[in-house]
């Protein structure tokens, strides 16, 4: 880790450098060469392109908005004299220089997905620009919640969430993944309360706010990193260190539960570290967010944001936290340079994250996670059909919300990807070639026809019937699946299929039998069971393992689901609080869905939705507006 802080410290100096003017452009530029066309962000780089932001914010709680600056250090190209940003339901009050002159900018019409354009007129002289601006109450990415929303129910919370393409919603800079920025904040809040970023904390105590009643909190992200990657998170919050370079941070009675949980994320990163080459961020802490966080995982740099769903109290549900940790180097480091590459983040990530299991719990783990991410990829192709186009891994997203588009295709097809080119070229082989290419391109973005030219130049190389076999372009370009993706079958999941045999002839499972399973058996066996048992079935399953009462939020859901298919009561209740109880997404929409299906349940829904969805993200209740009004 020490060796690893000084290489930073020299990233550091050297973008300091760039951004001092005195850089070495021909390096600069060379860097830039991939920036590529992004149909999410009006920005035009290779005119003017921003390279630092400096936010200063005050979080006013009850107002519900985030009020300063943001202060941008660009770059432009000779001749240029305007600059585009991104923005989406931002009130800009004034933009001036260094100086304080006053520059003319103006904002666009309003696109309901993409927001709109900030047009800033360049000063002659100088490479600053200040906006003051503030966020509207109901900007996407911040979700402000009442004290009843949080465990300690007596502070309210905040916290952003900015991928794809919601960071322009409290940020103004040009939200585009291709466009890597470094950059630093001051964050003001009420004393009571804590601010933490997905950056370094500069200050070990708070400094002074703008009142007494306040307090200020100094973050910096020395590397350049994409805008969907800062993040904010203001709350009743404690820090419990896991080791020396790790941690967690929650509300005060969650920390314990949170710390116990992930207690194995050392050896997480010592394994990733291993296949990979070195964590290149410092510090990796996990925040766990309050329950309306509409996703499991955001893989903020030096601290991923996390679902409190994910607290088992078993361990049994920490490959969230492997797949994270894995966005530190498929994501973070060699970043998606458009959403329509999304599966260079998450195929990378998914298979990455199995990988890790597999060091941490051994291969029969590391299978179960497999087999089930395959089914959900069967169940995703069916829903889309094969021959849509949303089914490939390089994506079309023009004109489209990328939020639409984002579904286990890229995780699942891109992971199954990732194993069929294991399986043509050995483990060792493709584990050296993922090692150099997060190195050759750290700090970079990446795209589809880039990373083939990579893998047909570092990986094939010159060995032709190898690409024959893998069939890249297939892939990555055409819908469906290839034929050629390497046969799975968990072992434990043969052992409990047997078992979901005996169940349909009559025979429930034994204590005995079951003792030993994880929550991936459980789910494997739902699964098999969700569309065949009746409630009579059901029923005994459930007063024998009780899983109307299940503590682990994963197997719940599946049970969840099967109830609604057979209307079974004794879950309703369950059911409600579920959904009334936390807002992840992946967990809300299916169950919503499912509801929608029936009279009864569409009555259900809309009931338990009028009531809840004041409480999800804007992530979820959009989701769900869609899934209710169809
Ligand atoms: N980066 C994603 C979350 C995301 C994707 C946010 C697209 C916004 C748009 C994160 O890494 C992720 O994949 N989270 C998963 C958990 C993971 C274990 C599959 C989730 O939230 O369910
Ligand atoms: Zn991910």
């Amino acid at each position: 880790m020490q060796i690893l802080q000084r290489r930073m410290a020299v990233v550091a100096l050297a973008l300091g450098a760039t951004l001092l003017g005195c850089g070495d452009r021909a390096q600069e530029t060379a860097r830039d060469e991939a920036v590529v066309r992004d149909v999410h962000s009006y920005a035009r780089p290779e005119e003017a392109r921003v390279r630092h932001i400096s936010l200063n914010l005050l979080a006013d709680f009850n107002a519900k908005q985030l009020t300063g600056t943001a202060r941008l250090a660009i770059e432009r190209a000779p001749g240029a004299d305007s600059i585009i940003l991104d923005t989406r339901d931002l009130t800009i009050r004034r933009v001036t220089d260094a100086a304080g002159n006053v520059l003319e900018f103006n904002v666009g019409r309003s696109d309901a997905i993409l927001g709109a354009p900030l047009v800033v007129q360049l000063p002659a002289e100088g490479d600053t620009l200040i906006i003051e601006y503030e966020t509207s109450p109901s900007a996407a990415a911040v979700q402000w919640l009442d004290p009843a929303q949080t465990s300690g129910g007596k502070l309210p919370f905040l916290f952003t969430q900015g991928q794809a393409i919601l960071t322009r919603t409290w940020v103004p800079t040009q939200d585009s993944p291709g466009i890597r920025q470094t950059w630093d904040a001051t964050i003001d809040v009420p004393k009571d309360m804590v601010a933490v970023m997905s950056a370094e904390l500069l200050s070990e105590k708070p400094e002074p706010g703008v009142d007494s009643t306040r307090a200020s909190y100094r973050f910096r992200m020395a590397q350049p990193i994409p805008p969907y990657l800062i993040a904010l998170a203001v709350g009743d919050l404690a820090f419990k260190p896991i080791g020396e370079n790790t941690g967690v941070w929650a509300e005060p009675d969650v920390v314990d539960a949170a710390a116990n949980e992930f207690a194995e994320v050392d050896d997480m990163i010592a394994a990733a570290e291993k296949l990979y080459g070195p964590y290149r961020w410092g510090r990796y802490d996990i925040l766990v967010l309050p329950p309306s966080f509409p996703f499991g995982g955001m893989e903020n740099p030096r601290l991923t944001f996390a679902t409190p769903t994910v607290l088992a109290g078993d361990r049994s549900l920490v490959s969230l936290v492997a797949h994270e940790l894995a966005h530190s180097w498929s994501g973070n480091l060699v970043t998606n340079a458009t959403w329509d590459d999304f599966w260079l983040n998450e195929g990378f990530t998914t298979y990455i994250e199995t990988r890790l299991m597999e060091e941490l719990r051994g291969k029969d783990y590391a299978d179960m996670l497999r087999e089930l991410g395959r089914q959900s990829l069967g169940e995703t192709m069916t829903d889309l059909g094969g021959n849509s186009p949303d089914t490939r891994l390089h994506l079309d997203l023009v004109g489209r919300d990328p939020d639409d588009g984002m579904n286990d295709i890229a995780y699942e097809k891109g992971s199954a990807f990732l194993q069929t080119v294991e399986s043509v070229v050995g483990r060792e082989k493709l584990d050296a070639f993922l090692r150099d290419y997060f190195d050759r391109n750290a700090f970079k973005p990446m795209t589809s026809e880039r990373f083939v030219a990579e893998i047909n130049q570092h990986l094939f190389g010159t060995d032709e019937a190898m690409a024959a076999r893998v069939r890249v372009n297939d892939w990555i370009d055409q819908p469906g699946l290839p034929d050629n993706l390497p046969p799975l079958r968990s072992a434990a999941f043969q052992r409990v299929d047997k078992q979901v045999e005996a169940f349909l002839a009559g025979t429930v499972p034994s204590k005995e039998e079951t003792a030993n399973w994880s929550s991936h058996e459980w789910l494997h066996f739902l699964r098999a069971l969700r569309d065949t048992v009746n409630s009579t079935q059901m029923k005994s399953l459930d007063d024998a393992f009780g899983f109307t009462r299940s503590g682990n939020s994963e197997v719940l859901f599946e049970w969840l689901r099967t109830a609604i298919r057979n209307r079974y009561e004794p879950a309703l209740p369950a059911l409600e609080r579920f959904l009334t109880s936390q807002g992840r997404r992946k967990f809300i929409a299916p169950l919503y869905s499912d509801l929608a299906q029936s009279e009864w349940g569409r009555a259900f829904a809309e009931r338990v939705y009028a009531k809840a969805r004041p409480t999800y993200h804007s992530v979820t209740a959009n989701t769900v507006d869609d899934i209710l009004r169809r």
